[in-house]
């Protein structure tokens, strides 16, 4: 059997140790060895690239992505997408998506994995069938979470409901790492069952349990792993793919990814890990192992969260308080997963709720949304009480929220006129306008600079 390798040292592993900081300058001489090293595909793009690009790195991102694909002609790239919201977190009208997709495949993309935080189907169908439309390859997307409304039926399901809009394969996001080998071995084993589609399975190393599931998984049938380079593996990242490779390999599977240059890919990452340990951008603390998420059951990203929150607010003698009160949030809004946005609309409103000392006397803008049903359909039931507090006698929105938006791509052309170049530039700033606003008078200052310098070159 084949087992196939998706590295994700360019985003999610860049993303998961050192925030996304990587310059494209610092990855550039070795994208030829990426491209030869026998990957599925390369994860490079999405997620949070994107935003850093132009917020950090002054970077174009669009550009970033047509020199990864210029420098890897041989190698699937791919990127994550946040179904309807695309990389932020707020729903975007459809010919925002459409375009959004279509330029990312234009530009280099062949794989979009695509996710809804809540799972609503509804929130991912537009951006797959833009993809499909164009020719790529669409990835839906599980949110893997536990509560006592997700179980191994719930996701057969949501999983054949995901593979009737036509997608190519189906990923197992545990964007937590809680997903234990069991788990994960029975979630796998029913999926190869009941749906066509490869499917993927997506881990993080954070609770130590990585390495054990995806083997697991394996196992049960599992087509693709996600992997990062060792050097830039383990803790908040991805289980390192060498020692996959080295183990499925001793296993009798066939796996098409060379040690060879996966070593000289690790050499050469080496000294880009020293960097950023020595500058601080990478704390030695989210390399390790924390178990702490098996026992809250919520995500090691969340549990720092709030452990800042309540410090800042020197509070911090509430965190027990607090990691009670979470579960209780999170089964009044219908136990939502718990990943972005939804991990932090649930642990500020446990710790404004414990903090008030009185249950819901402050109720967050996001929650307020979130019960209007402004973010999709919850999980399970959202509980009553709370929907009356929020809503009074209105009934929550059931229909899909992007079908109440105007179009935008061109009330943002009109906007920027020609301080926009291409499309691309338009879906920048629709994306974060902020920060492409900023970017784009920069860059126009650049050209200035570059032309007043030839002309005195000419002067000279
Ligand atoms: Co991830």
């Amino acid at each position: 059997m084949k087992v196939n390798f998706t590295e994700t040292v360019l985003r999610d592993a860049n993303q998961s140790l050192i925030a996304t900081r990587m310059p494209f300058s610092a990855f550039e001489p070795v994208l030829s060895k990426l491209d030869k090293a026998g990957y599925y595909s390369l994860e490079c793009w999405g997620g949070a690239t994107f935003d850093s690009c132009l917020r950090y790195l002054d970077e174009d991102p669009w550009e970033r992505l047509r020199k990864i694909r210029a420098a890897c002609p041989n190698t699937k790239l791919q990127m994550l997408l946040r179904g309807q919201n695309l990389l932020g977190y707020k729903h975007y009208p459809d010919d925002v998506v459409r375009l959004f997709v279509k330029k990312s495949i234009e530009n280099g993309i062949d794989i979009i994995r695509i996710f809804d935080a809540l799972n609503d189907v509804r929130n991912i169908e537009v951006a797959v069938d833009e993809t499909l439309k164009n020719g790529a390859h669409a990835s839906g997307t599980i949110c893997y979470t536990l509560s006592p409304i997700h179980n191994l039926e719930s996701y057969v399901k949501l999983a054949k409901e995901i593979e009737a809009l036509g997608v190519q394969s189906i990923c197992v996001k545990d964007m937590a790492g809680i997903m234990s080998p069991k788990e994960g071995y029975d979630l796998v084993k029913a999926l190869k069952e009941n749906v066509k589609v490869p499917i993927v399975v997506h881990t993080h190393s954070t609770t130590g349990l990585g390495f054990m599931t995806l083997l697991k998984c394996v196992e049960a049938g599992a087509d693709v792993i996600d992997s990062a380079i060792s050097c830039f593996s383990g803790g908040t990242s991805q289980p390192a793919t060498e020692t996959l490779v080295y183990t499925l390999k001793q296993y009798g599977y066939e796996v098409d990814v060379n040690e060879k240059v996966c070593k000289e890919i690790n050499d050469f990452f080496k000294p880009v890990r020293a960097k950023a340990l020595e500058s601080g951008l990478l704390n030695p603390v989210v390399m390790g192992t924390q178990t702490d998420a098996l026992i809250y059951q919520i995500p090691g990203g969340m549990l720092s969260n709030l452990v800042a929150q309540l410090t800042a607010q020197k509070k911090l003698d509430k965190l027990d308080e607090v990691l009670l009160e979470t579960p209780r949030v999170r089964e009044d809004l219908g136990y939502p997963p718990l990943v972005t946005p939804m991990s932090q609309m649930v642990g500020v409103q446990a710790t404004a709720n414990v903090l008030a000392g009185e249950r819901y006397k402050n109720i967050s803008k996001e929650v307020k949304s979130y019960i209007k049903g402004e973010y999709g359909k919850a999980p399970g039931k959202v509980s009553e009480e709370l929907q009356k507090l929020v809503l009074g006698d209105e009934k929550p929105f059931t229909g899909r929220f992007a079908d109440t938006l105007e179009p935008g791509v061109e009330a943002a052309r009109e906007y920027l006129g020609d301080r926009a170049t291409c499309d691309e530039d338009v879906l920048s700033y629709i994306a974060f306008p902020t920060q492409a606003e900023a970017f784009f008078e920069k860059r126009d200052m650049k050209k200035k600079n570059t032309f007043t310098y030839s002309i005195n070159k000419i002067n000279n």
